[in-house]
């Protein structure tokens, strides 16, 4: 059943035919295939991809039309060391990003495309970030060489004809370039995971709406609508056109049992739980959750002033070692069919594992994610089965609890954003910002303790600024001041409340304090409670935390002494995060905002006065 994709006759925008050329000149593809989206081309590309043995179908009786794949052992996450923000005034990158000139890049990069797609076809996706037609979403041409990234984008997004149809009406897109650089000699045979370490350079040019990707297949490195896109560039856009956002956020629709309903986006960096949040499973009786997004928010002021958010993606593509059906009942439902799997172990059965999906691997024999093979009678200590970065792809549209605005192009309207990290020490389970101004300023100080585990000093602060860090896509300071403007424009009737909150507090024994997961829903309800104004909240310097009997604990079994430990701010200990955060803003120099270092100066007055 070949299938040839569209014809290049097909393509009228002008942009997106010179882009097509310019680059079939550069590349030196065999073949250029314009992908139409349809199932029947899904299913031959992924015929490609299990005869390439990149792919290996799972058990249809147990999880249909779904596939595992095992990358490169040395291709496995996002690679932020070879990613750059090519732009010609360095501090328009600023002090976080790694950055080079576009020229000087491009002198990188040049050797490395030159004939990089030789014995290869190149692979053209015309895709949108958000629903058509929305004036939240934006358009992107990704040119590949991957038939594993054509698979994933058509979960990942919307693409093919119906998007082509739209550029022929002359939109502008982002231009997308990735390439495995890998290109092979007449006759020679290809390899599952082609890719090319030492020439793996994730870049983008946002002064052009470009991004170039080489040497990786990796989702992070080679999606590029994802990271790459819907955050890096488009926050850079997003700005620029001064009334819209691009957020590392989840968003979800929380309602009440009086059928209220309130949407919440939030901000915790990588591995901090938003695909958890985002589908939780409230343990309160009569509070439901919908989830609209897991991990990217594209927000923009509506026409009534108010601040509406799309989710740009169309699946998700989830951490899945932890993710079981006692952590994360809907996002296993949302897997178990049309997905891919890639460096999970596979089981004998035809099924896949990972560490957390059961107690125990099952029987049998299992393939690792590296390809060895082992099972539990074979006496041989337990490797890594699945690796911890290893990640399920799956259509958002199987979320059993996939909130129907979803799909509006209008977008959500947001009426709380909420920060976290993980947190050991002094952060409270959840407080509340005293105005916008302090919510930029407590979002700027977002910051994970570094434990035990990892390396560095026990109790250092490892700051993710708006859990942005790796995803912003200009100069850090500038981006908070844009959050600053942004509280000025839209309209103060329907200005999102600011949180920030701490699932991860530990006691003496390192045990977490709060249960956390479907538990959260009664910080979710004191949120929204706060949103209408009825919650008590007793004021302390870093902002409104629960009133004594506000957090709604009934059915919970937790002791007095610990939830008062979860509610308390300790002065002290505060001062010695201001400290931190000051010293982490000085690198900023004069593009931190000045209302950000006067909120900072503000909170040390109040904290040495309590
Ligand atoms: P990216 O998709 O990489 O951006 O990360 P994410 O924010 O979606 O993180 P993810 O959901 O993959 O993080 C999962 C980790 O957070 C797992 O280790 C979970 O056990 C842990 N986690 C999530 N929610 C909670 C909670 O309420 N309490 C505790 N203790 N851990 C949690
Ligand atoms: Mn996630
Ligand atoms: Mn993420």
């Amino acid at each position: 059943m070949p299938h040839s994709g569209i014809p290049v006759s097909a393509v009228t925008n002008q942009k997106v035919l010179d882009f097509i050329h310019e680059y079939q000149k550069i590349l030196e593809p065999d073949n250029i295939y314009i992908v139409d989206g349809t199932e029947e081309e899904d299913l031959y590309m992924k015929d490609i991809l299990v005869k390439s043995g990149t792919f290996t179908k799972l058990n249809e009786a147990k999880r249909p039309n779904s596939y595992i794949a095992r990358s490169d052992p040395a291709d496995v996450a996002r690679s932020e060391a070879s990613t750059f923000i090519c732009t010609t005034n360095p501090e328009d990158a600023g002090p976080t990003n790694n950055w080079k000139s576009p020229a000087d890049m491009r002198k990188v990069l040049d050797p490395v495309l030159h004939g990089a797609m030789k014995g290869r076809t190149m692979f053209v996706i015309a895709f949108s970030m958000g629903p058509l037609g929305s004036p939240i979403g934006r358009l992107g041409v990704q040119l590949t060489d991957s038939a594993y990234v054509v698979v994933n984008s058509r979960i990942m997004t919307i693409m093919g004809k119906k998007v082509l149809d739209e550029l022929n009406h002359g939109k502008d897109f982002v231009r997308c370039i990735h390439t495995v650089a890998h290109p092979l000699k007449p006759g020679e045979k290809d390899i599952p995971w082609p890719c090319n370490i030492p020439n793996r350079f994730i870049t983008h040019f946002p002064e052009t709406k470009t991004i170039i990707s080489t040497g990786s297949g990796y989702g992070g490195n080679a999606l590029l609508g994802k990271k790459c896109m819907a955050l890096r560039i488009s926050s850079w856009l997003a700005r620029e056109e001064g009334d819209a956002m691009a957020e590392h956020m989840l968003i979800m629709k929380l309602t009440s049992p009086e059928g209220k309903s309130y949407y919440i986006a939030a901000a915790f960096p990588s591995a901090c739980g938003k695909t958890n949040l985002a589908m939780l499973r409230p343990t309160l009786p009569g509070w439901k959750v919908e989830c609209v997004g897991d991990d990217i928010a594209w927000l923009k002021i509506g026409p009534d002033g108010d601040l509406r958010a799309i989710n740009p993606e169309s699946g998700f593509f989830g951490v899945a070692p932890g993710t079981s059906d006692d952590t994360n009942y809907y996002a296993m439902r949302s897997m178990d069919k049309n997905s891919i799997y890639t460096n999970v172990a596979y089981t004998e059965d035809g099924d896949v594992w990972w560490e957390g999906l059961t107690k125990e691997p099952p029987a049998g024999k299992i393939t690792t994610w590296r390809g060895a093979t082992w099972s539990k009678d074979s006496g041989v200590p337990k490797p890594d089965l699945a690796h911890p970065n290893s990640r399920f792809t799956c259509p958002s549209s199987q979320c059993p609890i996939l909130d129907k605005a979803y799909y509006d192009p209008k977008g959500v309207p947001i009426s709380a954003i909420v920060f976290g990290g993980r947190r050991e020490t002094r952060t409270p389970l959840v407080f509340q910002a005293l105005s916008w101004e302090h919510g930029v300023m407590i979002g700027s100080g977002v910051a994970s303790e570094v434990t035990a585990a990892a390396e560095g000093v026990r109790g250092q602060l490892r700051f993710d600024p708006f859990a942005m860090l790796p995803f912003c896509g200009y100069n850090m300071g500038d981006y908070w001041q844009h959050w600053l403007d942004i509280g000025k424009k839209v309209n103060p009737a329907h200005l999102p409340k600011v949180f920030h909150v701490n699932w991860f507090r530990r006691g003496p024994q390192r045990e977490f304090l709060w249960p956390g997961f479907g538990e959260n829903s009664r910080v979710l309800k004191w949120i929204v409670e706060r949103v209408e104004g009825t919650a008590g909240a007793a004021e302390t310097p870093i902002g409104y935390v629960p009133a004594p009997g506000a957090l709604d604990v009934s059915g919970l079994t937790i002791s007095e002494s610990v939830l008062t430990d979860l509610t308390t701010v300790d002065a002290k200990s505060y001062l010695d995060e201001v400290a931190a955060v000051r010293e982490y803003h000085s690198k900023f120099g004069s593009h931190l905002p000045p209302v950000v270092k006067e909120q900072l100066d503000a909170l040390e007055s109040r904290l040495k006065v309590a």
